[in-house]
């Protein structure tokens, strides 16, 4: 059977650092208590003119000129946000306007922060079935448009970037071994942003004075289920290829929160330096978080040919997901 196999990868940041000490001048918290909680030491801000499809165009160029794809070789371009410039339509469409992938469909996804990984699953899948060759897989985020910057109990967790991926079909030996998505629907309002949909339209009520544009959530809920969906999405990565956590060579898990990470590894039993952070600098760049970390691996030479890499994902839904490759 064909392989789908990354040969290039790509991030974009917004230049734009927000640090702990800068979040102290505007709520009520301290770089110790964000430090602690969440590991996160700073995170990048969107500036006025970049969205979310200028940041995965950005990430999207980096991968294509890795992989020596061109744009206009791309059959596919899926693109995890929760953030997109619009409504509708797709910002996928927007980026393949601007990337000049005029052979590509494009589409968004809507599962959080395990959006990229739910991006390769349907990536894997295409190439699989023969029905496309060369997909790109974006997650992009621009969620400090969407973030309370009066609640301190979700500002300081949130940062701006998009990461992207090449995927190609292969004969070759390395590739996605595996993919696994996951949903779990009971717990869809632990985690939102309530207003703008069809659910509670905009108006200057529901919009602007009862705060309903902004994230909502019920940290300590979404704290337990990550840890426990994180290790059951990696266990499922494990066993579908008869591999132990000895096997990992780079454990690149979703960067929402060192805790949740260290818990996650811990009960796995993966080495602390099996582990690939970025998030004291990135903070939780949702659907981003994942491509991020695994183009700053890549590039830092820490994906070496035929190592396995384990990938997983969690966010709202709740979504989660893995994604066991050889390199
Ligand atoms: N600064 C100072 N104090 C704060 C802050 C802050 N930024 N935020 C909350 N507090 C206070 C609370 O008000 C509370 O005070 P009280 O005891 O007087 O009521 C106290 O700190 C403890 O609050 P908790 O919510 O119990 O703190 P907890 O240890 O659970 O940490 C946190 C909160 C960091 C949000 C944690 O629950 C968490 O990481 N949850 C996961 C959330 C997450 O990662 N979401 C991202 C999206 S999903 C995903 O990507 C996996």
């Amino acid at each position: 059977m064909l392989k789908a196999r990354i040969t290039g990868t790509g991030a974009a940041l917004p230049d734009k650092i927000l640090t702990n000490a800068d979040l102290e001048r505007m709520v009520d918290t301290s770089d110790e208590w964000i430090t602690i909680r969440t590991g996160i030491k700073e995170r990048r801000i969107a500036s006025d003119g970049e969205f979310t499809s200028t940041l995965s165009v950005g990430a999207a160029r980096s991968a294509l000129e890795m992989s020596g794809v061109a744009a206009d070789e791309l059959d596919l371009i899926i693109l995890g946000t929760v953030t997109p410039d619009f409504p509708f339509p797709a910002t996928a469409c927007i980026v393949q306007q601007e990337l000049g992938a005029v052979n590509a469909a494009a589409f968004d996804i809507s599962a959080a922060c395990s959006g990229f990984v739910y991006g390769l699953s349907i990536a894997e899948k295409y190439i699989q079935t023969g029905a496309a060759r060369n997909i790109l897989v974006i997650g992009a985020e621009v969620l400090s448009r969407i973030v309370d910057w009066t609640d301190r109990n979700t500002c300081i967790l949130f940062g701006d970037g998009a990461g992207a991926a090449i995927v190609q079909a292969s004969q070759d030996e390395a590739g996605l071994l595996s993919t696994h998505i996951f949903s779990n629907g009971s717990y869809w309002n632990t985690l939102y942003q309530p207003g703008c949909g069809s659910r509670n339209p905009a108006t200057k009520q529901s919009t602007i004075d009862e705060r309903l544009f902004f994230i909502k959530m019920e940290g300590n809920d979404v704290f337990k289920h990550a840890v426990r969906a994180m290790e059951e999405a990696a266990c499922a990565a494990l066993t579908a290829n008869n591999m132990t956590p000895s096997d990992i060579s780079l454990f690149i898990p979703h960067q929402a929160n060192r805790r949740i990470i260290d818990a996650t590894t811990k009960r796995l039993g993966v080495p602390s330096d099996k582990v690939f952070l970025n998030l004291h600098h990135y903070g939780n760049t949702s659907s981003a978080s994942i491509p991020i970390t695994l183009d700053e691996a890549n590039r830092a030479g820490r994906l070496k040919s035929g190592d396995i890499i384990l990938l997983t994902a969690f966010g709202g839904g709740f979504s989660y997901g893995s994604a066991l490759i050889r390199w």
